[in-house]
């Protein structure tokens, strides 16, 4: 987090600590019970939301030189992603252009090349198509034109961003904008090491999950004895810093020791968490010692579905007996209080909201994050994402246009 950031946010935690206050929205927002379990309302995000914007799909480092590549479904779509010999990468789709078998079979590797294995068509790791064996059957066919066909992919940040079809190439940085940017350079995210990862397939919508990773109000209701007792509920700072960006911070029990310090003067990382939300899918939430990437996919085809990646990662890997010990405590309180706690509630509202009884949810003016997340989708599949940001006072607000307003 860039200093200037860590001032202004100090200066508002300590302003919030003095009373019942934090980032408001100007209003509670109601949300249809049935964007969580409807099925025509589900195809309609992933065809607009999942299929055609940017959406994390690999760490950096699970692509590590040249030839190394991972393949990855987006809610469905199968995509192939290759280290080229210049350190760059090519994202691909994972279709052969011949009758369309799955080129690429293994979940991660490294390759000289890509061999089909329905009859053989050989690829580059580039995705020009380089052999046809018995291709006297197609010689009417320009080579050229029969390479795997290329996505859009970028790389910052040591995350690595891909679209599910074939359009314009990708510009994270301008994406993500100049303030986000510098945070994110400031850790130096990209220096990190993945040191674990874990895939969880659920019984949940994803925004059921996404909503929890928004929520600073649950915190000592569902984790009074994990991380409950470190936080201080329903106190957040909310920036919102591009249409699909934004930040959320959160403080710890120990940010009142330092309450009545200059903001000017305060370290304030050690007090809090910071969450960079990348939507629709991706939270990557920075602690002081670790960082966690969390990105969540919906099912290509159960409303009620949905897969979460976790990688969690270091700035070290562990090399002593004591650091692997603390690697694997955090990793397992992390597990238990999301996989257990967190999602304990989850599965549970996921099974009685179907029903109908509630025909819609209401998220108060204290859940302004919740509100960023569905104000964002609403604009989308409604077709007005251009004009989600209209009438704000500059283009990316800090506060989200009639979002979320100052605190009273
Ligand atoms: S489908 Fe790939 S070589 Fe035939
Ligand atoms: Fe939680």
């Amino acid at each position: 987090m860039q200093r200037h950031v860590q001032i202004d946010v100090a200066e508002r935690f300590f302003k919030y600590l003095k009373g019942r206050d934090t980032d408001f929205a100007q209003r509670e927002l109601p949300i249809a019970a049935k964007s969580y379990f409807d099925d025509e309302y589900a195809a309609r995000e992933r065809d607009l939301v999942f299929r055609t914007r940017p959406i994390v799909v690999a760490h950096s480092s699970e692509l590590d030189g040249p030839g190394s590549f991972v393949t990855r479904d987006i809610v469905g779509a199968p995509l192939l992603i290759v280290r080229q010999a210049d350190g760059t990468l090519k994202a691909f789709s994972n279709v052969c252009r011949h009758r369309g078998a799955k080129v690429a079979l293994e979940g991660a590797g490294c390759a000289q090349r890509f061999k089909c294995p329905y009859h053989a068509w050989t690829y580059n790791l580039d995705g020009s198509l380089k052999n046809i064996p018995f291709d006297e059957g197609f010689d009417g066919l320009d080579r050229s034109q029969y390479g795997l066909i290329e996505l859009p992919v970028d790389e910052r940040h040591g995350l690595v961003w891909a679209v599910a079809t074939p359009g314009e190439p990708l510009d994270i940085a301008a994406m993500i904008g100049d303030e986000m940017d510098g945070d994110l350079s400031a850790f130096e995210l990209d220096k990190y090491t993945l040191v674990r990862e874990a895939t969880y397939e659920e019984d949940m919508n994803w925004k059921v999950v996404a909503d929890g990773f928004l929520d600073p109000y649950h915190l000592q209701f569902v984790h009074p004895k994990t991380v409950g007792p470190f936080f201080n509920t329903n106190v957040y700072t909310l920036d919102v810093l591009g249409p699909d960006v934004a930040r959320l911070v959160v403080s710890r029990k120990s940010i009142h020791d330092i309450r009545e310090q200059d903001p000017a003067e305060v370290d304030l990382l050690p007090h809090v968490i910071c969450n960079y939300i990348l939507l629709p899918n991706t939270f990557v939430a920075v602690e002081p010692r670790h960082f966690e990437v969390w990105t969540i996919s919906p099912h290509p085809t159960d409303a009620q579905k949905c897969k979460v990646t976790l990688r969690f990662l270091l700035r070290n890997a562990p090399t002593t007996e004591r650091e692997e010990s603390y690697l694997e405590k955090n990793w397992k309180l992390l597990v238990h209080t999301v996989v257990d706690e967190d999602w304990g509630v989850g599965r549970a509202l996921q099974a009685g909201l179907p029903h109908g009884q509630v025909k819609e949810t209401i998220s108060g003016r204290n859940e302004a994050p919740i509100q960023f997340l569905h104000g964002n989708l609403a604009a989308i599949l409604s077709g007005d994402a251009a004009d989600a940001m209209a009438g704000a006072d500059e283009p990316y607000p800090r506060r989200y246009g009639n979002l979320v307003g100052e605190a009273s």
